[in-house]
């Protein structure tokens, strides 16, 4: 880990407009058979479009206060950010397809966001900072650790993946645009709005992960103790996402916390390539 408390001068974030799954649309335990994997990574893609947008226009407010090189980063957040959109979009329509009621969960992710942005807007930025930073953490522990897809096809595989880099290479993107527009606020009480955001970002976050997850596990009859049971072996044992994830879910509540502390862009390069080996003449 590299202590970084900046984002690097030279990084760079390229939006890649690929396209996934137009041919063949998933399985619908596409997650290597298995209904509790499938289910949490199915929950999380159906807050994407509706968040995303969130994410978007809680950035782009502040976007006249950055200046060089934020302002461009910020386009090419923008950029990554709609494109996720559309194609997750496409995803959850192969979700709703296998009956699935995917209309309530973005009905539940509607609500929380509706809730937020009765908050003013500086708050709504700090949500948006807390949540960019757990898709950065969950990014890192999928690209880390190949077990997370394995047995998964490849076109699902390689939109999870792609999303997954995208979101470390802008992850810092909310953040700096928050420290310019709070920058006249003193750091401890900046410090308070962005840790107080992250605080809640998790209740609403997985409040609305596992409501949606139970919601599937109702559609395939599996909705008992055991099936929680093993929700929890994945999430915290083996895999285990959340257990990996923890230590930079609770880095972030540090004073100097920045997201480039762990520079992370080693995960990108391979995977970069594979892309582009895929659908060359885009990436
Ligand atoms: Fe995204
Ligand atoms: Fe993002």
């Amino acid at each position: 880990m590299t202590a970084n408390r900046k984002t690097p001068n030279e990084l760079a974030i390229t939006p890649r407009d690929l396209t996934f799954g137009e041919g063949a649309a998933h399985e619908r335990h596409w997650l290597a058979g298995d209904p509790v994997a499938t289910a949490f990574y199915n929950a999380l893609s159906a807050t994407f479009p509706l968040g995303e947008r969130f994410f978007m226009d809680s950035v782009r407010r502040y976007g006249h206060l950055a200046g060089p090189p934020l302002d461009g980063q910020i386009a090419a957040f923008l950029a990554q950010e709609a494109v996720h959109s559309r194609e997750h979009l496409l995803f959850n329509s192969q979700v709703a397809g296998h009956g699935y009621d995917v209309a309530a969960m973005e009905a539940r992710t509607r609500a929380r966001i509706a809730f937020v942005k009765t908050r003013p807007p500086i708050a709504q930025l700090a949500a948006t900072v807390a949540l960019e930073h757990f898709t950065a953490i969950l990014a890192h522990a999928v690209l880390a650790d190949p077990r997370h897809f394995e047995g998964v096809a490849p076109e699902a595989r390689a939109l999870w993946r792609w999303h997954a880099m995208e979101e470390i290479e802008h992850k810092s993107v909310a953040f700096d645009t928050f420290c310019a527009a709070s920058r006249d606020m003193p750091a401890i009480r900046r410090w308070a709005l962005r840790t107080t955001a992250m605080a809640f970002a998790t209740v609403l976050l997985f409040s609305n992960v596992f409501a949606s997850m139970g919601s599937m596990f109702r559609t395939d009859g599996i909705d008992r103790i055991a099936t929680w049971g093993r929700v929890m072996g994945f999430l915290f044992g083996r895999p285990g996402i959340l257990r990996q994830a923890l230590p930079s879910y609770l880095g972030y509540y540090a004073p100097g916390f920045h997201p480039w502390m762990n520079d992370d862009r080693a995960l990108i390069v391979d995977l970069e390539r594979t892309l582009a080996a895929a659908q060359p003449g885009v990436a």
